[in-house]
């Protein structure tokens, strides 16, 4: 995971509602210079567009996110996720995932969660929902007591304070749906979601 992270700083959030726009937005993220995105598995597309992007993008690097449970855990190694990122931690999650060789970020927003992660091996952490919970500041105060774990920071993130969070030490990536927002997807604008990514990817300089 950390290789994955310290390459792409900017995880593009992704909720596909219909097959067909899978592979035209994963190819605009491509041309925008972010060839990494978290498909979330929140969509009854989301598994048929994730395989359309494996089969027809070959240079994304895609990972399935929302995976709450082992049935969508397995689902995502099946069809070929490169990682898998989840909203929370539960047991059951982190012992497949333990077991899997598919990177996985677990998500985690507080002191106890981070511990039993930590118990489970991992070192790489989603925190989520960043803003809601105390984002930067809260992220600061982690970085005592868990100076080995690193985020990648989602839920209320975009341009705005995008580099607030890079900026910190235990901030590896962010993840964040406002390249791809809904309505652009619905709405087929892919230039316009290229340039997000062109905006996204220039202001942090990767
Ligand atoms: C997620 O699924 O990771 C978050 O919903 C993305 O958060 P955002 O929509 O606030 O960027």
């Amino acid at each position: 995971m950390n290789d994955l992270l310290n390459s792409h700083p900017i995880i593009p959030v992704v909720v596909i509602e219909r097959v067909e726009d899978a592979v035209p937005l994963a190819e605009a993220l491509i041309a925008g210079g972010l060839p990494i995105m978290e498909v979330t598995l929140r969509t009854e597309a989301a598994v048929a567009g994730i395989e359309a992007i494996v089969k027809h993008v070959p240079s994304a690097i895609i990972g399935s996110g929302t995976v709450c449970n082992p049935q969508q855990f397995t689902i995502s190694e099946d069809i070929g996720c490169q990682f898998i990122v989840s909203p929370g931690s539960t047991d059951a999650l982190l012992k497949v995932a333990q077991a899997s060789s598919v990177p996985f970020l677990p998500g985690v927003c507080s002191p106890s969660e981070l511990m039993r992660g930590l118990d489970y091996g991992f070192e790489h952490f989603k925190f989520f929902p960043a803003e809601a919970v105390g984002g930067i500041r809260l992220l600061k105060a982690l970085q005592g007591p868990f100076s080995q774990a690193k985020f990648c920071a989602t839920g209320g993130i975009g341009l705005h304070n995008v580099m607030d969070y890079l900026d910190l030490k235990n901030v590896m990536s962010v993840g964040g749906s406002w390249i791809t927002e809904s309505s652009l997807v619905r709405e087929k604008r892919w230039q316009d979601i290229q340039r997000l990514a062109g905006e996204a990817v220039s202001l942090c300089g990767h």
